[in-house]
Formats: structure tokens, sequence, C-alpha cells
């Protein structure tokens, strides 16, 4: 909190940590006594291409002083512009935005339900999919629901990566499965391809839609333009937040030519989706690191540390979101921040590495000194 400033006026929902981050260039950042630090949180996976990215800050002038925002009563070649690069070379043929990951759960939840005619969606434990009802009802973790009951009927939560208990879960009442590829705030718990293969086996079986959540994992952060590219997954509808804007908030969700006649005119919508500012920043985002040459570096670049990391930590995750299993997380992330490295916990034992997509090997080779140190 600043110092001028000796009662906080907000909700005390989050713990915060005691100190400001008050400038950001590429992976680094000053709290305001001047401290620098690496930033290997970004915003929790947001940042794709750090901060303050010049390419990115010319797109949202340029854009800032032709037009903001107009309603969707409008035609928007903006939001064309970009289903179109998210959807190029997938099985996907729409998109819709929206303005965080919880509200593009909220879509493919809706959309999942109004399309299959079922209310029934399997989800896991230890999931993570955001705070709204659906998105929290969807969560397969008590810390987020207790006291905001009676949740949203008819989810189930099953046993990550237990294909038994997922057999026994599914019947043809289930309009969906859901599930993020690496659980995230979850523990950095990837999907075994075993798993994978179970749960697409019975999406094409009983004819259950997939959604998966990639508002973590998406956008490059995996090496990968989307996660479920490196599995034998076919979802129907994926969700995505977070690098997607690097840093302007933009949400929205890719769904297949099938489930897209279900979404007709007035049947979803929101005021903010798909803002003019909010899709021009997000095409240069996504057009920069959709290019193969950048997601190959990604890919070297989280084997690299990977590769270091793994003297002395069990490395877990894929691409630039990785895990290394600690003792006590909140302690070790306290600890780090001192040392001028940020990282951010995912559940006890865990803490998340997740730089910017475009950290350069010497930022890499510093954090890694770091944490061998
Ligand atoms: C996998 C996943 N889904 C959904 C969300 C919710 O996104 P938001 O905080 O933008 O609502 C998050 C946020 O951490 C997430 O990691």
């Amino acid at each position: 909190m600043p110092e001028s400033l000796t009662k906080s006026r907000l909700f005390q929902n989050y713990a915060r940590r005691p100190i400001e981050l008050v400038k950001g260039q590429g992976t680094k950042v000053w709290d305001a006594d001047g401290k620098e630090y690496l930033d290997f949180i970004a915003g929790i996976a947001v940042l794709a291409l750090g901060h303050a990215n010049p390419q990115v800050n010319a797109t949202l002038k340029e854009q800032s002083e032709k037009l903001w925002h107009v309603s969707n009563l409008f035609e928007s070649s903006g939001q064309e512009r970009l289903a179109a690069l998210l959807t190029s070379g997938t099985h996907f043929d729409h998109a819709f935005f929206c303005n965080s990951g919880a509200e593009a759960n909220e879509a493919a939840i809706k959309l999942a339900r109004r399309h299959t005619g079922k209310h029934h969606i399997v989800t896991f434990t230890n999931s993570f999919h955001g705070r709204t009802f659906g998105a929290m009802s969807a969560t397969g973790q008590d810390k987020v629901q207790n006291g905001f009951g009676p949740l949203v009927s008819k989810f189930t939560h099953v046993p990550f990566n237990d294909s038994e208990a997922l057999r026994g879960a599914v019947n043809e009442e289930t309009a969906a499965i859901m599930l993020e590829i690496v659980q995230g705030e979850g523990g950095v718990n990837p999907t075994t391809p075993e798993f994978a293969a179970t749960i697409q086996e019975l999406c094409d079986t009983h004819g259950i839609l997939l959604i998966v959540d990639e508002v973590q994992t998406g956008i490059g952060r995996t090496g990968t333009r989307y996660a479920y590219e490196q599995t034998v997954l076919k979802p129907d509808i994926i969700s995505l937040a977070k690098g997607l804007g690097g840093g302007f908030p933009i949400g929205g969700i890719l769904g297949t030519a099938e489930v897209g006649a279900s979404l007709t005119p007035g049947s979803h919508g929101t005021t903010y989706g798909g803002n003019a500012l909010g899709v021009a920043v997000s095409h240069t985002v996504v057009s920069t690191v959709f290019e193969p040459a950048f997601l190959k570096e990604v890919a070297e670049k989280a084997a690299y540390l990977k590769d270091k990391l793994s003297a002395k930590y069990e490395v877990r995750g894929m691409g630039l979101l990785m895990g290394l299993v600690v003792e006590d997380s909140a302690a070790f992330a306290a600890d780090l921040q001192a040392k001028g490295l940020l990282v951010v916990p995912a559940g006890a034992t865990v803490v998340r590495l997740l730089p910017p997509l475009n950290v350069s090997y010497e930022e890499l080779d510093q954090a890694a000194a770091i944490l061998l140190g």
C-alpha cells in the first residue's frame, strides 16, 4: 500500500504482498523503492510478450486514436481478423470474445448445455476455472467454493488422471467433460497421455462435448499455440484469456462449426467483449506468438530451464508453465522475492515459473542462478 494511505479502502479478498510494482520492461519490474526483480509471474501467465512491449504499445496507441469501443450491435473487422488468426490451421470455425477467463468458461458451459440440451458436466479435482458461479461450480477445489453455495447443479468432480473414475462418472446425461491440459492453480499437474486417450474415447463413444480450459495454457505458454495440440484431444470448445491480451483484459472461446450453430443471435453476449482496443492488442500479441519460430523458441527455452533446474528440483509442467516441488511454496516464494525473483505458488508445495514467453536466455540463467544458489 502506498505510504500516503494508512488504511486500505479495498475489500481484503487478496493476500497482497507488501510491495508495489510500479514499472516494467520486458521481464524486469521495479518496486516503489527502486528494487529490481525478474518477473517470473508475468501477471500469472498474462504478459506473453513481457512488460511495455514496443509493438503492443504501438498497437494500443494507434487503435486508441482511432476507435476505443463500439457495441456488438455493429460489424467488427477487428474481431473477425482476430477470430481468423486464432482459428486458422485448427478445426475450430468460430470465436466469441469476452473479458476474462471466468467469462470464457461461462460461455463454454452455457454453449455446451444449449448445444446438447443436457446439463451434466464432468470436471476434475484440483481444477480451477474461475470465480463466477458457473466457473466456480466447475472448479474442483473447496477453498474456492466455501461459503458461496448453493452452487450451480449438475457438476461432478472426478479425481484427475483417474480413467476408471471418469468411466464411472459419465453417462447418457453428460453434456461435457471440461479440463485443463495442465492444472495451473491446482499444482501444475499435466494430463497423462493415457487419461487424455480415455477422455477422447468417452467423448467419441457417448457424444459428449469436450471443453478444454486453455486460459492459462493457451497462446503459446506450453510451446504450441494451444496445449491440446500436444495431446490426442480434439476439443469442441476451448476457452482463452490471460496471454490472449498480453495484459489487456480479453477472453474468448473457440468452437467448431457444429457447436457454433447453437449460439444464435441474442443467445449470449457482453457489452465489452471484443472491445476494439482489446482485439487490436490481442492481434499483435497472438500474431507474434503464433510465429512457428517463436513457438519453437518457447519450447527450447523451457527445455533449457528445465534441464538446469532438474539438478535440484522435481520440475513439472509443459513449456513455460513450469512447477517446482518445494516444501513450503509461500515461504519459498517470499525468499526468492527477497533475492529478486518473483514466482507464484500453485498450492502448498509447488511454485510456478511463468516468465514472459520472450524471456531471454540471459534472464533464464539469472533466474536459474537464484534458484540453484
Ligand atoms: C485455467 C484457468 N481458468 C480460468 C481462470 C479464470 O480466469 P480469470 O481470472 O481471468 O477469470 C484461470 C485464472 O487463473 C485459470 O488459470
